[in-house]
């Protein structure tokens, strides 16, 4: 069992990041990664795995779905009162990953999150398929439930009170977006020598060093 896994091993050649190729802004740098992602065969490209930390200093990981992002930041949807949202609201800061196994590529950005205007939530809210706005209004995300069923029965009622009617934007349902302090473009290379460019903000300039495989 354990030798398959000593097995599993591919080589990354399937593209390279050198300091003339690098944008010298960060945020160019991750729309040409992104657009290359979506016309990819890579998986959910918006797809990113956001790093919060409890009370405890204990990190916690999960995905979410990209859903906007430009020189204002990054944003994502989910509920305030979410395990996460708790953790956001005692400590901000977050990391966030996309992991472009597809392309040998991966982003990571650290940042700070506030919360998006609730005209913004909103908009977005309104634009999901109706099965999750529903979804979303009766589920308090994180909490314990008991069943499948309590989860279904709760779908159902509100199905039957919101007949004809506009889902509401839960109350505690919205958006974040993250303003990054840092990005990592990661892109494997032959022999594990891989090319790794971080961008640190200083005042309103951005630092870039090549990192060290
Ligand atoms: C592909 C994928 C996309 C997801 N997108 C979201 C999302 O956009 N928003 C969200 O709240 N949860 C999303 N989830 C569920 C989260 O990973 C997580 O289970 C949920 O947000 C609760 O996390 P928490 O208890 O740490 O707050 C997604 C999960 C997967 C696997």
């Amino acid at each position: 069992m354990k030798s398959d896994i000593f097995t599993l091993r591919n080589e990354y050649s399937k593209s390279t990041l050198s300091d003339f190729e690098l944008s010298k802004d960060p945020f160019i740098q991750f729309t040409t990664w992104f657009e290359e992602a979506l016309v990819s065969e890579q998986i959910e490209p918006n797809a990113m795995i956001v790093g919060t930390v409890d009370s405890h200093g204990q990190p916690t990981q999960r995905t979410v779905l990209l859903k906007g992002y430009g020189e204002e930041g990054f944003t994502f949807y989910t509920n305030y009162k979410s395990r996460k949202g708790i953790q956001l609201k005692g400590n901000p800061r977050v990391n966030l990953l996309f992991p472009w196994y597809h392309l040998q590529r991966q982003i990571i950005i650290s940042g700070t999150v506030s919360k998006v205007s609730r005209q913004n939530s909103e908009q977005y809210f309104h634009s999901r398929p109706r099965g999750s706005q529903l979804s979303a209004f009766v589920s308090n995300q994180s909490g314990e439930v008991s069943s499948r069923e309590e989860l279904e029965s709760r779908l159902q009622k509100a199905e039957e009170e919101l007949k004809n009617k506009e889902v509401p934007l839960p109350r505690d349902w919205g958006g974040y977006i993250v303003t990054p302090s840092s990005f990592e473009f990661w892109q494997g290379r032959e022999n594990r020598l891989h090319d790794r460019f971080f961008y640190e903000l200083e005042g309103s300039h951005w630092k870039i060093s090549r990192l060290a495989p």
